[in-house]
């Protein structure tokens, strides 16, 4: 109880913060969205340019991967009356303010510690919340969302998208529901009529793909025998009576309710004999969230299709793509980015049988990969994420790529264990690339860097004794 109105109290402080940058904005005309290409990013620029739109602005969008100092000279050089950051900035508030830009950041990435102050700095750390877990870049410009809008609760609907850019920023894995504030906008969008939630199985491909390859596609918890295995699982369903269809294989969403306990139950007692233990496979079902204006057995219908789907674009250098399909392009763009993701689908399967056949190394504290060329850097992180299923959880994973420029690209994943233990990544991991010559920043359980590829020895050591020290003290 205690903790609902703490919430509401950190809720209503941020809504208060968007206020005065909702206004001063209404008077621009020349508008720059800038935002971070993965799908929280796109759902955080859709979110604001949307609005933007609703009021009549004039608006250009412009996505980084991350915000260096060439991507701020761009941003400087496209001369906007006024830039509105979303999904990235809370890191680089001196350098935006340095440069004289009269700025909003509507962002949820650990603040850098600085004296400048932009014309409105929106983030969930500011007002104690955690922007790990409690509210996503998404969130916080649905926030800012709410408080352009011309009449009370005409953005509401936009709560559906920040629903997408919290599940892609898996913001719902440490509790199997999306909490904190994220849960606030959650109740706003339902009451819209724009988004539902239910409890339902966790796997991949509810609304798009035949069931048995759902079940194939499970990676969380590695079920043996059945995971990777496509004949394995056709036969299995077969003996639990589901029927899997003919022409038309049959989907999550076209299974009866009784079909659906079956399928669960049987799950359940295939792993248990497996020897998985109670934890690992609670982790097969959860909270899950459905678009409803979107048209079912359709990526954009849930969260998680939709999020991957948006990855698909922006992570290759087609943010404009995803965009587009936020902005609500059901044609041109939403089949090019379903094209992509066929692509994308693949990229990763490849990526974790490298990381199968290379094998993990482990450090004292950590444990990582080196993918070289073969992964590219916008996706290693989401591999590394995935390789989970075949490393150690007691250790964080760190996993290196080559950057088309020729630096290196550190992704590192946590898991929340590991983070109620005291891991802090995006500590960790400013410090180490700063202290080799690199950048680095991000959340407590998911943070990235670049850093000199000839530094990747010394910031090992580093970065394995820092971590070291975060799980001990
Ligand atoms: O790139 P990757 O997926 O590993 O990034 C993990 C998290 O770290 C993201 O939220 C990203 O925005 C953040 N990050 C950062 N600074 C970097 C690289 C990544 O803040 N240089
Ligand atoms: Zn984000």
């Amino acid at each position: 109880m205690q903790e609902c109105q703490e919430i509401a109290g950190k809720f209503r402080e941020l809504c208060e913060l968007c206020k005065s940058p909702a206004e001063e904005i209404k008077k621009k005309n020349n508008l720059l969205v800038v935002s971070h290409v993965d799908a929280d990013g796109l759902t955080s620029a859709a979110i604001v340019c949307t609005a933007l739109d609703r009021c009549g602005l004039d608006f250009q969008p412009k996505f980084f991967r991350q915000l260096d100092e060439a991507a701020m000279d761009a941003v400087a050089d496209h001369g906007a009356d006024l830039v509105i950051f979303t999904d990235l900035g809370s890191g680089m508030i001196q350098q935006i303010c340095d440069r004289g830009l009269l700025a909003v950041v509507a962002d949820h990435h650990k603040p850098a510690i600085c004296e400048a102050r932009p014309l409105a700095h929106i983030n969930p750390h500011l007002v104690g919340a955690d922007g790990a877990t409690q509210l996503s870049g998404s969130g916080t410009s649905f926030l800012l969302a709410r408080a352009l809008a011309n009449a009370p609760g005409s953005n509401d609907d936009l709560a559906a998208l920040a629903m997408v850019g919290a599940v892609g920023d898996l913001q719902d894995m440490a509790h199997g529901h999306l909490v904190g504030i994220n849960r606030h906008i959650l109740e706003i969008g339902s009451l819209a009529g724009a988004v539902s939630f239910s409890r339902d199985i966790k796997l991949f491909g509810r609304q798009t793909r035949p069931v048995y390859k759902m079940l194939e596609y499970c990676q969380d918890p590695y079920l043996p025998g059945l995971s990777g295995n496509e004949d394995a699982c056709i036969a299995f369903l077969k003996e639990v009576g589901i029927r899997l269809g003919g022409e038309k294989w049959r989907r999550w969403i076209d299974l009866s309710q009784v079909e659906k306990a079956s399928f669960v139950t049987a799950v359940l007692r295939k792993g248990l004999r497996s020897g998985i233990s109670n934890v690992k496979l609670e982790r097969l079902i959860g909270e899950v969230y459905v678009l409803l204006g979107e048209q079912e057995g359709t990526e954009l219908r849930d969260a998680s299709e939709y999020s991957t789907l948006l990855n698909a674009t922006a992570r290759y250098g087609h943010a404009g793509v995803g965009l587009q399909v936020c902005m609500g392009d059901r044609d041109r763009a939403f089949s090019e980015a379903q094209r992509l993701l066929g692509q994308h689908r693949s990229n990763l399967v490849n990526g974790l049988k490298l990381v199968r056949e290379r094998g993990i190394t482990t450090l004292k504290s950590i444990q990582y990969f080196d993918a070289g060329d073969a992964i590219l850097d916008t996706i290693v992180g989401i591999v590394a994420g995935m390789s989970f299923q075949m490393a150690d959880r007691s250790r964080p994973i760190l996993a290196f790529a080559r950057t088309a420029e020729g630096g290196l690209k550190v992704s590192a994943r946590g898991t929340r264990d590991l983070v109620r233990s005291g891991l802090d990544l995006a500590d960790a991991l400013s410090r180490c690339a700063r202290a080799v010559g690199g950048v680095g920043g991000g959340h407590n359980v998911a943070a990235g860097a670049t850093i000199p590829p000839q530094a990747k020895e010394e910031f090992l050591a580093l970065m394995d004794s820092m971590v070291g020290l975060q799980l001990s003290s």
